[in-house]
């Protein structure tokens, strides 16, 4: 079989990783891929922006099944594209992915079918919003309604932060129309999780546990990132919880898109906070998490062929999925400045030493090549380095003795992931 895959970080790297040690996969592109995706894979440059031109390139190669990583183009459509051409591809359908590439759908998708969330209101008045988050009060959360690279959402401590946010998002427009309206929301306290299914809109099967770590500093301090280490299993997530979860969360979703006319077909992640016990969601996302893929993906034992394969063809509930009862981390190795502004282009040392330790994988997240062909940094998140070890701190500690032998200038990244759980 042929695959593609679209994207070029850490997650698609993991994908990637897993795809390869498929027994009926034969060949794997990336679009666009990265440094280290390149040596299990062939990177294609592909014009992004048209999304024909995937279609194009499946056509032209005899591609069997495209996979997506990131969100935007599924937001765009690009899964009701290929579907029209008879292409398979894995992931939801443009109105599916509403529930990630809008906050305002999903808040009301959630309202519509009672699960459980932040209360909430919606606002496209900034001076609603204003009169709105100064009868509140501070701490309140703020979120542009659309697509804003994960930086839309502001945790605001005082009133003023969250007047500031709010005037970035609809005054000063840095997320372009994705702040023409905000959700304002109030603010949860507990525990955060992350929880990913597969689904093939009738059949829904749990991935094992996680948890991300979104702040970039140790003891969840400083700015959001994108995600800072992950591991799996999250203990937090007890059985009786996890039923809970599927209940009260991801089965009401699941039929409430049916419902409405949306067979959701892929991966499903709710970001949820566990308050006192329950669950509430945060977030959907209609894509693999990035870093959580990398300690899931290691985790799985079936072939992920035969999982995406009957996503697509609906006949999930045939598929017998088995995991590893280990447990795995990542911690994400970033450059100097991210989540704001950082070099690129800078040289990394020590990856071939890590190739040879037992149960480390180094997933790239954002790395590229200079004229001589060395690998350098090329993005704000650098590396995942992942472990599988039989216990948390066995894979902690597998993980953290990597790290000592690499090494970028202005190499940053947290020294506590899975220290506390
Ligand atoms: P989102 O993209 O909506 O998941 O938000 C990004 C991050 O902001 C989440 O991972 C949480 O850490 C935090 N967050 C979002 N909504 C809330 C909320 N209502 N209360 C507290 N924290 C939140
Ligand atoms: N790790 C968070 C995300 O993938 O959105």
């Amino acid at each position: 079989m042929k695959v593609l895959v679209i994207g070029s970080g850490g997650r698609e790297h993991a994908i990637i990783w897993k795809l390869s040690q498929s027994r009926v996969v034969d060949r794997i592109y990336c679009a666009p891929g990265n440094a280290g995706i390149s040596e299990i894979s062939e990177c294609i440059e592909v014009e992004s922006k048209n999304l024909s031109t995937f279609v194009d390139f499946v056509k032209y190669e005899w591609i069997d099944l495209t996979v997506v990583g990131p969100e935007e183009p599924l937001a765009k459509g690009i899964v009701d594209l290929f579907l029209k051409e008879g292409r398979k591809i894995i992931g939801p359908t443009k109105a599916g992915a509403q529930i990630e590439g809008s906050k305002v759908f999903a808040k009301e998708f959630m309202k519509r079918y009672k699960i459980p969330t932040a209360n909430y209101q919606v606002f496209n008045s900034y001076t609603y919003a204003e009169e709105y988050i100064r009868l509140k009060g501070a701490p309140i959360v703020i979120k542009a309604d659309g697509l804003a690279a994960g930086k839309g959402v502001f945790i605001a401590k005082t009133h003023d932060e969250a007047m500031d946010a709010l005037k970035l998002i609809m005054k000063e427009k840095v997320f372009g129309p994705a702040g023409d309206r905000v959700v304002i929301e109030e603010c949860l306290q507990g525990q955060e999780v992350s929880y990913l299914v597969f689904t093939d809109g009738k059949t829904i099967i749990p991935m094992v546990t996680s948890k991300d770590h979104k702040r970039l500093l140790d003891n969840d301090e400083g700015p959001n990132t994108g995600g800072m280490g992950t591991f799996s299993p999250n203990p937090i997530i007890t059985p009786e919880l996890e039923k809970e979860i599927l209940e009260t969360v991801i089965q009401p979703t699941i039929m409430g898109l049916r419902a409405e006319g949306i067979i959701y077909k892929g991966i499903l992640y709710a970001g949820l906070m566990i308050v006192n016990g329950k669950p509430y969601v945060l977030e959907f996302n209609c894509r693999f998490g990035d870093p959580e893929t990398q300690v899931i993906l290691p985790r799985l034992e079936t072939d992920i062929i035969d999982i995406f394969m009957s996503i697509s063809e609906q006949r999930l509930s045939k598929v017998n999925v088995k995991w590893k009862d280990e447990a795995s981390l990542c911690v994400i190795l970033a450059s100097h400045g991210y989540p704001g502004t950082y070099k690129k282009g800078i040289p990394i040392s020590g990856l071939e030493m890590v190739k040879r330790l037992k149960d480390v994988m180094v997933f790239h997240s954002g790395t590229g090549f200079d004229e001589e062909g060395k690998i350098v940094t090329n993005g704000g998140r650098v590396l995942g380095i992942t472990a599988l070890g039989q216990d948390l701190k066995d894979a902690r500690n597998k993980v953290y003795s990597a790290i000592e032998l690499i090494h970028f200038d202005g190499m940053q990244y947290r020294k506590d992931i899975g220290l506390t759980v």
